[in-house]
């Protein structure tokens, strides 16, 4: 079988929990797609999710952002027959400096939790970070509690939202090990390495921890919201990446008597420097931070951002720019949710009409508030709040 995993031809595209790695012309996702064996995000689907809510789909949806999923349609059905689900996502905490990309899952999941009315678990995995970087314990769970603050900032519902660090909830809930071990006596080294492009030298803690990651997917994990059902069906917002995870996870789910997660995956957000380029802490400039000041956001757009506009005036008005290789217009598909607007942004560029410029004006002005009304809902969030959302409890949701 091939292994998208293991390819060393630098033509192919890569993409595991810790490569991604595209072709020339960036990811290809319908390839992605084929080669993860999941279901394209379409128009009748669209519509489905449209009637269902009774809502416009949120703009990642009509826009491509989450593209790519499995089993969404047995959660339609099950939220239909007003049967209950819970969303489960996460974040691996390995540095303070979170950037937009990072939100992504978040605003969506947060987004799903209001419009379907359903618990959410969000998983901190400070033992993944330990593992994999050259970070202490210490630091790694400090780093939970500092994301934690972010993540509670994007507007959760408390009553319905559990959060939490590994290292805490495995010494609090011995079914969170149970079920870990149950995953991990069915999953084989082999299958490990394969699924994951694992070695024989990675430690034994990296073989080891895809079952950590897996078992927030089975509802008898958390007992306290759930007691000991373990047929509330999970669906999963995640970027693309953390498939394997989950494929891994729905392999084992049946053997274990409980129900494959549902999933949805997100396309990767663009660095500065352009879809080809990777996103990455260590160089600030290559993405906008939630730390950022508006005077860094302003600097950062007008001189890092690829443009897709013309090198002169004369041509740019002649020929117009190219959306669709262009930072500035991509990051507006994220945050702008004005269709109309868009729409008409898209026409003046590629028309001529509206100059690179004038464009990252725009994006300047969409991030500055964005990112500055995250900064003030961040600072609201009080350790009292942190200790509420973080603490094992019964959540309020119907049926
Ligand atoms: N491994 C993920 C990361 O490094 C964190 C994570 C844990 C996660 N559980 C998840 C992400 C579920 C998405 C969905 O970011």
């Amino acid at each position: 079988m091939a292994n998208p995993a293991q390819t060393d031809d630098v033509d192919e595209q890569t993409v595991t929990p810790w490569t991604v790695r595209g072709g020339e012309k960036g990811i290809d996702y319908s390839k992605l797609i084929e080669t993860f064996g999941s279901q394209p995000i379409d128009a009748p689907l669209l519509e489905r999710i449209e009637k269902a809510t009774g809502q416009k789909p949120h703009r990642f949806l009509r826009r491509g952002i989450f593209f790519s999923h499995r089993d969404l349609q047995l959660v339609l059905d099950n939220y239909e027959a007003r049967k209950s689900f819970y969303l489960y996502t996460g974040r691996g905490p390995s540095s303070e400096a979170m950037h937009l990309g990072h939100l992504i899952p978040f605003v969506f999941t947060r987004h799903l939790q209001e419009v379907f009315d359903v618990p959410l678990v969000v998983q901190l995995t400070d033992d993944e970070k330990f593992l994999w970087k050259d970070l202490s314990l210490e630091e790694v769970h400090r780093l939970a509690y500092e994301n934690a603050k972010d993540i509670i900032a994007c507007g959760f519902d408390v009553k319905k939202t559990f959060i939490f660090s590994d290292l805490d909830y495995m010494a609090q809930r011995p079914e969170f090990y149970q079920n870990i071990l149950k995953v991990r006596k069915c999953v084989t080294f082999n299958q490990v390495r394969g699924i994951f492009g694992l070695t024989d030298s990675d430690s034994i803690g990296k073989i080891a921890f895809p079952a950590v990651q897996a078992v927030p997917s089975f509802s008898n994990t958390f007992p306290d919201i759930f007691g000991k059902k373990k047929d509330v069906l999970c669906l999963i917002p995640c970027a693309i990446d953390q498939d394997p995870y989950f494929r891994m996870t729905r392999d084992v789910a049946p053997r274990l008597g409980y129900m494959k997660p549902a999933l949805l995956h997100s396309t990767f957000f663009p660095a500065l420097q352009g879809s080809q380029s990777k996103m990455s802490a260590s160089d600030p400039n290559t993405s906008i931070f939630l730390t950022d000041s508006p005077q860094a956001i302003k600097k950062k757009i007008n001189k890092y951002a690829f443009s897709g506009g013309k090198d002169t005036v004369e041509d740019h008005r002649k020929y117009g720019g190219d959306t669709s290789i262009d930072v500035p217009y991509q990051y507006l598909t994220f945050f702008m949710d004005d269709d109309k607007r868009l729409a008409e942004i898209k026409e003046a560029y590629e028309k001529g009409e509206m100059l690179t410029g004038e464009l990252k004006q725009i994006l300047i002005q969409v991030l500055q508030e964005l990112v500055a009304e995250h900064q003030r809902r961040r600072a609201e969030v009080t350790d009292e709040m942190i200790r509420e959302f973080m603490t094992p409890r019964k959540l309020n949701f119907s049926s």
